[in-house]
């Protein structure tokens, strides 16, 4: 790429712009913004009045207070006569508006007496994270929120995460902190991919070697799978499940935060924990079956015997007994015929229902697994495999290779969520083409490339479109092996997500977003004690920059982080020149000069290096 001198004054002039964010900071950029004049001075006498104290909005917004040093009286206006209330130095919480609001919309009113928020259901909880977002405390017990008129509601009514637990196990603090995070962006479904070739993560009572033996695997692959890096094993048991007590804390705490959880058990593929648990669910119950102990797709798979689908059908029941959601995942993604293929239990099977082939085997498999969700009153959703050989009459489909899965079914009027690795949604996919990423499973997802992803395909018709209901990011974990790792993997992109899920189309801006907002989200994770990937400086990336006199105008990516360059050749750091002012190069002829540098965050965190060519 090579970039002119008129990059740099662009660079410039969005420095300016930095002053006057019309979204107030706030991610995903609402519907609508009118800012005012003047700040509302929250202190310890402000009332927090409220029409539905039991809401879980509110109790989410008194606990939020007291945890952030708020000492304010919380006043059921419901009980008291509002005569004796001036409203003056009030913030007023309430579910009873008048006139309209979108579904999960709210309007929030700030002027220098009173916040008012109203909300519609969970629009009261986003208007609450709307109103968190905007308040900066000057001391503790004190704030100042800029006054302005807010209005909002989401783009799409499915906004989700995902997070394979199967891959690594993650505990159940660190599925309360991500959750904590989803609700903080207005996402709200997590997608709990619960099962795998690598590990069975939930307790089902009836089955318990569903976990006692398939939770377990031997040892894991280091790095890449086998023959890609190394052959290397780490020689090392892993395991973890969630207990059911466990499973309903989750749910309840996702409930409060207004997140649905999708419960995914993976069938017919990614089934070797459950085989190893269970051999007969195999089409060869003789064969020695093991957790799977490095990456990719396991080539045995669930056999579609009546024994196989009475299982299925008792762990779904405890899984629906468990989950009061409306979704049931079955997964259906990557399942190799292959053990089908040698089976003349599946040949039979093919025949007599009159199938095509094996792709008509799954398309019966999941038809099955259907009908019986169905009949517990529940609808499933599949990856877009579940379209080969026929899909099933009510199920919602996860776009994932593409969006020609979510085009494909759209078009057969079923519901679609997108979450295309090629539109930037795999967060398992690297951050930039760096060498200096960590291991990932590969790709390039930088954070631009999310945002700028829009699920719904102009291939579809309007009326087409509206099968779309809504998108999600995949955070698939074979290479995430701790909590920290997660995080540095799904931060920043989770708040391009957010913006892609919620903020309306025509209200997209990179720039602001990037450079105005997320530098500042990221400075209050850097505080919280969140792991993320730090950005390198903007007007930093790599590229080639031609002239005589070269003016380099970097700012940082994360409020308060500082920059440090070399121009000797060297990787940059602390003990480094510090980024002041705009740069003024002017290398000699025929030379070029390399300017690099890293970013650190006030916590300690550290950027890639980043490379610009200076020359004539
Ligand atoms: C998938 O990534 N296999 C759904």
């Amino acid at each position: 790429m090579k970039h002119t001198l008129l990059l740099i004054l662009l660079v410039c002039s969005t420095h300016a712009f930095a002053q006057n964010d019309p979204y107030l900071g706030i991610i995903p950029a609402p519907v609508s913004v009118t800012k005012n004049v003047g700040e509302f001075k929250f202190n310890p006498e402000t009332i927090i009045l409220v029409d539905t104290p039991d809401n879980r909005a509110v109790r989410y917004f008194n606990d939020y207070l007291k945890k952030s040093g708020y000492v304010n009286t919380v006043v059921d206006i419901n009980r008291v006569d509002r005569k004796n209330y001036s409203l003056k130095n009030t913030i007023t919480l309430s579910l009873n508006f008048k006139g309209d609001l979108p579904a999960e919309g709210y309007k929030l009113q700030i002027n220098g007496q009173q916040v008012i928020l109203e909300g519609r259901g969970a629009g009261l909880f986003y208007g609450i994270q709307t109103l968190i977002q905007m308040i900066h405390g000057t001391s503790p017990g004190y704030a100042n929120i800029p006054c302005a008129i807010i209005k909002d509601y989401p783009r799409f009514p499915y906004r989700g995460m995902h997070l394979d637990v199967a891959r690594h196990f993650f505990d159940v603090p660190f599925i309360k902190r991500y959750l904590d995070l989803m609700a903080a962006y207005k996402l709200n479904n997590f997608h709990w991919h619960l099962t795998d070739d690598q590990g069975w993560r939930i307790e089902i009572k009836k089955y318990p070697k569903l976990t006692e033996v398939g939770s377990n695997r031997a040892q894991t692959k280091i790095g890449r799978a086998a023959g890609v890096d190394s052959d290397l094993y780490d020689n090392t048991p892993y395991g973890g499940f969630y207990t059911q007590d466990q499973v309903q804390d989750i749910i309840h705490y996702a409930e409060d935060r207004y997140i649905n959880i999708v419960p995914e058990i993976e069938m017919p593929g990614h089934s070797l924990a459950a085989i190893t648990a269970y051999p007969e669910l195999s089409c060869d119950p003789s064969k020695a079956y093991k957790v799977r102990e490095t990456w990719g797709v396991s080539d045995d798979v669930l056999c579609p015997t009546e024994e196989t689908f009475k299982m299925i059908d008792d762990i779904l029941r405890e899984v629906m007994e468990l989950f009061p959601g409306k979704y049931i995942h079955i997964g259906g993604d990557e399942c190799p015929k292959i053990a089908w293929k040698k089976s003349d239990f599946c040949r039979r099977l093919i025949s007599d229902q009159n199938l095509n082939d094996e792709n008509g085997l799954q398309s019966y498999f999941i038809g099955r697994i259907e009908k019986f969700v169905n009949s517990q009153g529940r609808q499933i959703i599949g990856w877009d495999e579940i379209l080969e050989g026929g899909l099933a009459p009510n199920a919602t489909v996860m776009s994932w290779r593409g969006e020609g899965g979510g085009i494909a079914a759209a078009q057969l009027g079923h519901d679609v969520i997108m979450t295309p690795g090629s539109g930037g949604l795999y967060f398992d996919h690297a951050q930039s083409k760096s060498p200096q990423e960590p291991l990932t499973i590969g790709g390039n997802a930088p954070l631009a490339k999310t945002y700028a992803y829009d699920p719904v395909p102009a291939a579809l018709t309007s009326e087409q479109q509206k099968h779309i209901i809504g998108v999600q990011a995949n955070v698939w974990t074979e290479y995430m092996t701790t909590p920290s790792k997660v995080e540095y993997m799904i931060l920043p992109r989770m708040f391009a997500l957010s913006e892609v899920a919620w903020t309306p189309k025509g209200n997209k801006d990179y720039k602001n977003f990037s450079q105005q907002r997320v530098t500042k989200h990221l400075a209050k994770l850097d505080a919280e004690g969140y792991d993320y990937r730090v950005p390198i400086a903007y007007g930093s990336d790599d590229t080639t920059i031609s002239g005589d006199k070269i003016n380099v105008v970097l700012s940082p990516p994360v409020d308060g982080a500082k920059i440090y360059y070399t121009i000797d050749g060297y990787n940059p750091r602390e003990t480094d020149l510090e980024y002041k002012t705009p740069l003024l190069f002017t290398p000699p002829e025929h030379k070029s000069i390399h300017l690099k540098t890293i970013s650190i965050t006030p916590s300690g965190k550290r950027s890639i290096v980043s490379d610009i060519k200076m020359g004539n």
